[in-house]
Protein backbone atom coordinates (compact mmCIF):
# COMPACT_ATOMS: atom_id res chain seq x y z
CA UNK A 1 0.00 0.00 0.00
CA UNK A 2 0.84 3.22 -0.70
CA UNK A 3 0.23 5.34 2.33
CA UNK A 4 0.49 8.85 0.72
CA UNK A 5 -2.70 8.04 -2.01
CA UNK A 6 -4.07 5.34 -0.57
CA UNK A 7 -3.98 3.19 -3.70
CA UNK A 8 -2.70 -0.76 -3.29
CA UNK A 9 0.49 -1.47 -5.99
CA UNK A 10 -1.71 -3.20 -8.61
CA UNK A 11 -4.46 -0.34 -8.87
CA UNK A 12 -1.87 1.85 -9.28
CA UNK A 13 -0.15 -0.22 -12.41
CA UNK A 14 -3.57 -0.59 -13.83
CA UNK A 15 -3.84 3.78 -13.46
CA UNK A 16 -0.22 4.05 -15.32
CA UNK A 17 -1.55 1.20 -18.03
CA UNK A 18 -4.82 3.31 -18.36
CA UNK A 19 -2.86 6.40 -18.71
CA UNK A 20 -0.37 4.46 -21.02
CA UNK A 21 -3.39 3.88 -23.25
CA UNK A 22 -5.23 7.16 -23.54
CA UNK A 23 -1.75 8.51 -24.33
CA UNK A 24 -1.41 6.54 -27.41
CA UNK A 25 -4.95 6.49 -28.36
CA UNK A 26 -5.96 8.46 -31.31
CA UNK A 27 -7.68 11.96 -31.02
CA UNK A 28 -11.46 10.87 -31.00
CA UNK A 29 -13.25 12.56 -34.03
CA UNK A 30 -16.21 14.56 -33.11
CA UNK A 31 -15.24 14.39 -29.61
CA UNK A 32 -16.83 18.14 -29.08
CA UNK A 33 -20.09 17.31 -30.71
CA UNK A 34 -20.03 14.21 -28.33
CA UNK A 35 -19.68 16.32 -25.14
CA UNK A 36 -22.86 19.15 -26.37
CA UNK A 37 -24.76 15.96 -27.47
CA UNK A 38 -24.11 14.23 -23.70
CA UNK A 39 -24.36 17.42 -22.04
CA UNK A 40 -27.86 18.59 -23.41
CA UNK A 41 -29.28 14.98 -22.64
CA UNK A 42 -27.80 14.08 -19.18
CA UNK A 43 -29.33 18.05 -18.40
CA UNK A 44 -32.51 16.57 -19.92
CA UNK A 45 -33.07 13.44 -17.76
CA UNK A 46 -31.81 15.17 -14.48
CA UNK A 47 -35.26 16.25 -13.70
CA UNK A 48 -37.60 14.13 -12.35
CA UNK A 49 -39.80 11.84 -14.48
CA UNK A 50 -43.42 11.29 -14.34
CA UNK A 51 -43.73 9.67 -11.20
CA UNK A 52 -42.27 12.49 -9.66
CA UNK A 53 -38.63 10.56 -8.82
CA UNK A 54 -35.02 11.23 -10.63
CA UNK A 55 -34.84 9.39 -14.04
CA UNK A 56 -32.53 6.67 -14.15
CA UNK A 57 -30.22 6.46 -16.74
CA UNK A 58 -28.26 3.63 -18.48
CA UNK A 59 -25.47 4.01 -20.67
CA UNK A 60 -25.68 0.32 -22.65
CA UNK A 61 -22.82 -0.62 -24.39
CA UNK A 62 -23.50 -3.31 -27.70
CA UNK A 63 -21.24 -4.90 -30.46
CA UNK A 64 -17.74 -5.72 -30.10
CA UNK A 65 -14.61 -3.49 -30.59
CA UNK A 66 -12.05 -3.36 -32.99
CA UNK A 67 -8.52 -3.43 -32.72
CA UNK A 68 -6.83 -2.05 -35.75
CA UNK A 69 -3.29 -3.38 -37.01
CA UNK A 70 -2.62 -0.72 -39.45
CA UNK A 71 -2.84 2.99 -38.83
CA UNK A 72 -5.03 3.52 -42.23
CA UNK A 73 -6.83 0.25 -40.92
CA UNK A 74 -7.91 -2.04 -43.68
CA UNK A 75 -7.28 -5.29 -41.43
CA UNK A 76 -8.34 -5.31 -37.81
CA UNK A 77 -9.04 -8.11 -35.44
CA UNK A 78 -13.07 -8.07 -34.19
CA UNK A 79 -15.04 -9.38 -31.73
CA UNK A 80 -17.97 -11.20 -31.56
CA UNK A 81 -21.00 -9.56 -30.53
CA UNK A 82 -24.06 -8.90 -32.96
CA UNK A 83 -25.21 -6.32 -31.01
CA UNK A 84 -28.66 -8.00 -30.05
CA UNK A 85 -28.32 -8.03 -26.27
CA UNK A 86 -27.56 -4.47 -26.34
CA UNK A 87 -30.04 -3.56 -28.53
CA UNK A 88 -32.78 -5.74 -27.08
CA UNK A 89 -31.87 -4.34 -23.47
CA UNK A 90 -32.20 -0.67 -25.09
CA UNK A 91 -35.95 -1.69 -25.70
CA UNK A 92 -36.76 -2.81 -21.99
CA UNK A 93 -34.62 -0.42 -20.43
CA UNK A 94 -36.79 2.32 -22.32
CA UNK A 95 -39.93 0.39 -21.37
CA UNK A 96 -39.08 0.70 -17.23
CA UNK A 97 -38.76 4.17 -17.94
CA UNK A 98 -35.13 4.14 -18.06
CA UNK A 99 -32.88 7.11 -20.29
CA UNK A 100 -30.73 5.14 -22.49
CA UNK A 101 -27.29 6.11 -23.90
CA UNK A 102 -27.09 3.52 -26.65
CA UNK A 103 -22.97 3.19 -27.27
CA UNK A 104 -23.07 0.59 -30.12
CA UNK A 105 -20.81 -0.93 -32.74
CA UNK A 106 -21.59 0.93 -36.03
CA UNK A 107 -23.42 -1.73 -38.44
CA UNK A 108 -24.43 -3.78 -35.43
CA UNK A 109 -28.27 -4.73 -33.96
CA UNK A 110 -30.13 -1.46 -33.00
CA UNK A 111 -32.89 -1.07 -30.49
CA UNK A 112 -36.55 -1.42 -32.14
CA UNK A 113 -35.13 -2.89 -35.48
CA UNK A 114 -34.60 -6.86 -34.67
CA UNK A 115 -37.16 -8.48 -36.33
CA UNK A 116 -36.26 -6.13 -39.78
CA UNK A 117 -35.00 -8.56 -42.30
CA UNK A 118 -30.77 -7.98 -43.17
CA UNK A 119 -31.81 -5.78 -45.85
CA UNK A 120 -34.91 -3.00 -45.02
CA UNK A 121 -34.80 -0.75 -47.53
CA UNK A 122 -34.87 -2.96 -49.92
CA UNK A 123 -36.82 -6.30 -48.40
CA UNK A 124 -39.34 -3.82 -46.56
CA UNK A 125 -40.40 -1.62 -49.55
CA UNK A 126 -41.57 -2.00 -52.93
CA UNK A 127 -42.39 0.65 -55.64
CA UNK A 128 -46.21 1.19 -56.55
CA UNK A 129 -45.16 3.43 -59.58
CA UNK A 130 -42.47 5.73 -60.69
CA UNK A 131 -42.66 7.99 -57.77
CA UNK A 132 -44.47 6.12 -54.98
CA UNK A 133 -43.02 3.54 -52.69
CA UNK A 134 -45.01 1.42 -50.19
CA UNK A 135 -44.74 -0.88 -47.35
CA UNK A 136 -44.76 -4.24 -48.32
CA UNK A 137 -47.54 -5.68 -46.17
CA UNK A 138 -45.75 -8.61 -45.09
CA UNK A 139 -43.38 -6.39 -43.42
CA UNK A 140 -45.85 -3.23 -42.08
CA UNK A 141 -46.35 -4.26 -38.70
CA UNK A 142 -42.39 -4.56 -38.12
CA UNK A 143 -41.70 -1.51 -39.87
CA UNK A 144 -44.20 0.45 -37.91
CA UNK A 145 -43.09 -0.40 -34.62
CA UNK A 146 -39.50 0.54 -35.89
CA UNK A 147 -40.80 3.65 -36.09
CA UNK A 148 -42.72 5.01 -34.33
CA UNK A 149 -41.36 3.19 -30.83
CA UNK A 150 -37.96 4.70 -32.21
CA UNK A 151 -39.03 8.74 -33.05
CA UNK A 152 -40.99 8.52 -29.82
CA UNK A 153 -37.68 7.61 -27.88
CA UNK A 154 -35.49 9.80 -29.74
CA UNK A 155 -38.22 12.91 -29.66
CA UNK A 156 -38.83 12.40 -26.05
CA UNK A 157 -35.17 13.28 -25.29
CA UNK A 158 -34.74 9.51 -23.89
CA UNK A 159 -32.55 7.91 -26.06
CA UNK A 160 -29.04 8.98 -27.34
CA UNK A 161 -27.00 6.59 -29.48
CA UNK A 162 -22.89 6.59 -30.12
CA UNK A 163 -21.13 4.65 -32.17
CA UNK A 164 -17.77 3.41 -32.08
CA UNK A 165 -15.77 1.35 -34.62
CA UNK A 166 -12.44 0.59 -32.46
CA UNK A 167 -11.36 -0.10 -28.87
CA UNK A 168 -9.75 3.56 -29.22
CA UNK A 169 -13.03 4.98 -29.69
CA UNK A 170 -14.88 3.11 -27.70
CA UNK A 171 -12.69 3.21 -24.24
CA UNK A 172 -12.47 7.15 -24.67
CA UNK A 173 -16.09 7.60 -25.65
CA UNK A 174 -17.15 5.16 -22.13
CA UNK A 175 -14.87 7.47 -20.00
CA UNK A 176 -16.70 10.72 -21.21
CA UNK A 177 -20.36 9.43 -20.76
CA UNK A 178 -18.71 8.27 -17.09
CA UNK A 179 -17.77 11.49 -16.21
CA UNK A 180 -20.88 13.21 -17.88
CA UNK A 181 -22.97 10.63 -15.93
CA UNK A 182 -21.46 11.79 -12.34
CA UNK A 183 -23.92 14.29 -11.21
CA UNK A 184 -26.49 11.18 -11.72
CA UNK A 185 -25.14 9.87 -8.50
CA UNK A 186 -26.65 6.15 -7.91
CA UNK A 187 -29.48 6.93 -10.26
CA UNK A 188 -27.19 6.59 -13.43
CA UNK A 189 -26.20 2.61 -14.24
CA UNK A 190 -23.29 1.04 -16.80
CA UNK A 191 -24.69 -1.68 -18.83
CA UNK A 192 -21.64 -3.34 -20.18
CA UNK A 193 -22.78 -5.65 -22.96
CA UNK A 194 -20.47 -5.18 -25.74
CA UNK A 195 -17.48 -7.99 -26.27
CA UNK A 196 -14.30 -5.91 -25.79
CA UNK A 197 -10.73 -6.39 -27.21
CA UNK A 198 -8.18 -7.48 -24.77
CA UNK A 199 -5.45 -7.12 -26.98
CA UNK A 200 -4.72 -4.12 -29.22
CA UNK A 201 -1.64 -2.18 -30.69
CA UNK A 202 -0.53 0.61 -29.64
CA UNK A 203 -1.11 3.61 -31.89
CA UNK A 204 2.68 4.24 -32.12
CA UNK A 205 3.89 0.85 -32.64
CA UNK A 206 1.05 0.57 -35.19
CA UNK A 207 2.63 0.61 -39.16
CA UNK A 208 0.69 3.79 -41.18
CA UNK A 209 0.07 1.63 -44.34
CA UNK A 210 -1.41 -1.49 -45.21
CA UNK A 211 0.80 -4.20 -44.23
CA UNK A 212 1.74 -6.24 -47.18
CA UNK A 213 1.09 -9.71 -47.93
CA UNK A 214 4.49 -11.06 -49.29
CA UNK A 215 5.70 -12.42 -46.13
CA UNK A 216 4.90 -15.70 -44.85
CA UNK A 217 4.69 -15.13 -41.58
CA UNK A 218 2.97 -11.66 -40.25
CA UNK A 219 4.24 -10.91 -36.96
CA UNK A 220 2.27 -8.47 -34.75
CA UNK A 221 3.05 -7.30 -30.97
CA UNK A 222 -0.79 -7.43 -29.07
CA UNK A 223 -0.55 -5.43 -25.91
CA UNK A 224 -3.46 -6.37 -23.52
CA UNK A 225 -5.91 -3.60 -22.94
CA UNK A 226 -6.06 -2.61 -19.28
CA UNK A 227 -9.47 -3.80 -18.10
CA UNK A 228 -11.31 -0.56 -17.45
CA UNK A 229 -13.65 -1.98 -15.08
CA UNK A 230 -12.37 -0.99 -12.06
CA UNK A 231 -10.92 2.65 -12.84
CA UNK A 232 -14.78 2.90 -14.33
CA UNK A 233 -16.08 1.68 -10.91
CA UNK A 234 -13.21 3.30 -8.80
CA UNK A 235 -12.54 6.77 -11.27
CA UNK A 236 -14.66 7.84 -13.16
CA UNK A 237 -18.59 6.75 -11.80
CA UNK A 238 -17.84 5.74 -8.03
CA UNK A 239 -21.62 6.11 -7.24
CA UNK A 240 -22.92 4.21 -10.37
CA UNK A 241 -24.80 0.97 -10.20
CA UNK A 242 -22.58 -1.37 -12.58
CA UNK A 243 -23.25 -4.53 -14.25
CA UNK A 244 -20.83 -6.16 -16.34
CA UNK A 245 -20.86 -9.52 -18.77
CA UNK A 246 -18.99 -12.84 -18.60
CA UNK A 247 -19.51 -14.99 -21.97
CA UNK A 248 -18.27 -18.23 -21.76
CA UNK A 249 -18.54 -21.04 -24.18
CA UNK A 250 -17.76 -23.86 -21.19
CA UNK A 251 -20.94 -23.66 -18.82
CA UNK A 252 -18.47 -25.61 -16.23
CA UNK A 253 -16.33 -22.52 -15.77
CA UNK A 254 -19.23 -19.37 -16.14
CA UNK A 255 -20.23 -19.19 -12.96
CA UNK A 256 -17.01 -18.79 -11.11
CA UNK A 257 -15.49 -16.85 -13.81
CA UNK A 258 -18.74 -14.58 -13.08
CA UNK A 259 -18.35 -14.65 -9.39
CA UNK A 260 -13.98 -13.71 -9.80
CA UNK A 261 -15.34 -10.88 -12.03
CA UNK A 262 -17.91 -9.91 -9.43
CA UNK A 263 -15.11 -9.53 -6.48
CA UNK A 264 -12.63 -8.36 -8.93
CA UNK A 265 -14.10 -5.53 -10.53
CA UNK A 266 -16.23 -4.80 -7.47
CA UNK A 267 -19.25 -5.02 -10.29
CA UNK A 268 -22.62 -4.94 -8.17
CA UNK A 269 -23.80 -7.47 -10.68
CA UNK A 270 -22.41 -9.58 -13.44
CA UNK A 271 -24.66 -11.57 -16.10
CA UNK A 272 -23.42 -14.65 -17.12
CA UNK A 273 -24.05 -16.40 -20.21
CA UNK A 274 -23.06 -19.11 -22.09
CA UNK A 275 -22.72 -18.68 -26.13
CA UNK A 276 -25.14 -21.34 -27.13
CA UNK A 277 -28.16 -20.51 -25.30
CA UNK A 278 -27.11 -16.76 -24.19
CA UNK A 279 -30.70 -16.15 -25.78
CA UNK A 280 -32.82 -18.13 -23.75
CA UNK A 281 -31.17 -17.76 -20.05
CA UNK A 282 -28.56 -15.99 -18.32
CA UNK A 283 -27.53 -15.56 -14.56
CA UNK A 284 -27.50 -12.68 -12.91
CA UNK A 285 -24.84 -13.02 -9.87
CA UNK A 286 -24.51 -10.37 -7.17
CA UNK A 287 -23.02 -10.70 -3.40
CA UNK A 288 -26.42 -11.82 -2.48
CA UNK A 289 -27.61 -14.22 -4.87
CA UNK A 290 -27.33 -15.94 -7.97
CA UNK A 291 -30.46 -15.67 -10.17
CA UNK A 292 -31.55 -17.35 -13.53
CA UNK A 293 -33.51 -14.97 -16.00
CA UNK A 294 -35.05 -17.35 -18.71
CA UNK A 295 -37.06 -16.66 -21.70
CA UNK A 296 -40.54 -17.10 -21.57
CA UNK A 297 -40.86 -20.50 -24.36
CA UNK A 298 -45.04 -20.28 -24.13
CA UNK A 299 -44.83 -16.49 -25.55
CA UNK A 300 -43.84 -16.05 -29.49
CA UNK A 301 -41.17 -13.47 -29.38
CA UNK A 302 -40.52 -13.75 -26.23
CA UNK A 303 -36.99 -12.08 -25.18
CA UNK A 304 -34.66 -13.23 -22.54
CA UNK A 305 -34.17 -9.53 -21.85
CA UNK A 306 -37.36 -9.09 -20.60
CA UNK A 307 -36.92 -11.19 -16.84
CA UNK A 308 -33.22 -9.82 -16.77
CA UNK A 309 -34.01 -5.56 -17.15
CA UNK A 310 -36.65 -6.49 -14.78
CA UNK A 311 -34.61 -7.99 -12.34
CA UNK A 312 -31.49 -5.79 -12.69
CA UNK A 313 -33.68 -2.61 -12.28
CA UNK A 314 -35.31 -4.11 -9.21
CA UNK A 315 -31.49 -4.18 -7.86
CA UNK A 316 -31.10 -0.79 -9.25
CA UNK A 317 -33.94 0.26 -7.01
CA UNK A 318 -32.41 -1.10 -4.16
CA UNK A 319 -29.10 0.33 -4.46
CA UNK A 320 -30.56 3.86 -4.87
CA UNK A 321 -32.56 3.34 -1.96
CA UNK A 322 -29.59 1.84 -0.24
CA UNK A 323 -26.74 5.16 -1.27
CA UNK A 324 -29.70 7.41 -0.40
CA UNK A 325 -30.23 5.96 3.18
CA UNK A 326 -26.58 6.18 3.82
CA UNK A 327 -26.31 9.63 2.89
CA UNK A 328 -29.11 10.62 5.40
O1 LIG B 1 -24.33 -9.21 -29.05
P1 LIG B 1 -24.89 -10.61 -28.96
O2 LIG B 1 -24.60 -11.40 -30.20
O3 LIG B 1 -26.36 -10.59 -28.59
O4 LIG B 1 -24.11 -11.34 -27.78
C1 LIG B 1 -24.16 -10.81 -26.50
C2 LIG B 1 -22.85 -11.08 -25.74
C3 LIG B 1 -22.65 -12.56 -25.59
C4 LIG B 1 -21.67 -10.45 -26.48
C5 LIG B 1 -23.04 -10.38 -24.34
O5 LIG B 1 -24.12 -10.94 -23.68
C6 LIG B 1 -21.77 -10.51 -23.48
O6 LIG B 1 -21.56 -11.49 -22.79
N1 LIG B 1 -20.90 -9.48 -23.53
C7 LIG B 1 -19.57 -9.46 -22.86
C8 LIG B 1 -18.63 -10.31 -23.68
C9 LIG B 1 -17.20 -10.20 -23.19
O7 LIG B 1 -16.42 -9.53 -23.79
O8 LIG B 1 -16.90 -10.84 -22.09
P2 LIG B 1 -15.43 -10.81 -21.39
O9 LIG B 1 -15.42 -11.95 -20.47
O10 LIG B 1 -14.33 -10.78 -22.39
O11 LIG B 1 -15.45 -9.41 -20.62
C10 LIG B 1 -16.14 -9.26 -19.41
C11 LIG B 1 -16.47 -7.78 -19.16
O12 LIG B 1 -15.28 -7.01 -19.13
C12 LIG B 1 -17.40 -7.22 -20.21
O13 LIG B 1 -18.48 -6.57 -19.55
C13 LIG B 1 -16.52 -6.23 -20.98
O14 LIG B 1 -17.28 -5.07 -21.34
C14 LIG B 1 -15.41 -5.89 -19.99
N2 LIG B 1 -14.08 -5.70 -20.57
C15 LIG B 1 -13.52 -6.66 -21.35
C16 LIG B 1 -12.24 -6.48 -21.85
C17 LIG B 1 -11.54 -5.29 -21.54
N3 LIG B 1 -10.30 -5.06 -22.00
N4 LIG B 1 -12.12 -4.34 -20.78
C18 LIG B 1 -13.36 -4.53 -20.30
O15 LIG B 1 -13.87 -3.65 -19.60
Amino acid sequence: MDAANGLEAPQQILETEVKAFFDSAPPLQNCNEINEKLKEFIERNSFPSGNGKARRVVCVTSGGTTAPLEQRCVRYIDNFSSGHRGATSTEYFLKAGYAVIYLYRRGSFQPFCRSLPDDPLLECFEPTNESDIQVREAHSEAVKRAIVEHHAAVADGLLLKLPFRTIFEYLQMLQMIAISMRSLGPCAMFYLAAAVSDYYVPWKDMVEHKIQSGSPLLDVQLVQVPKMLSILRKKWAPQAFCVSFKLETDTNILLNKADAALEKYDMHAVVANELLTRKEEVVVVTNADKITARRDKSQSGADVEDPLIKLISEKHSTFIEDSNRSFK
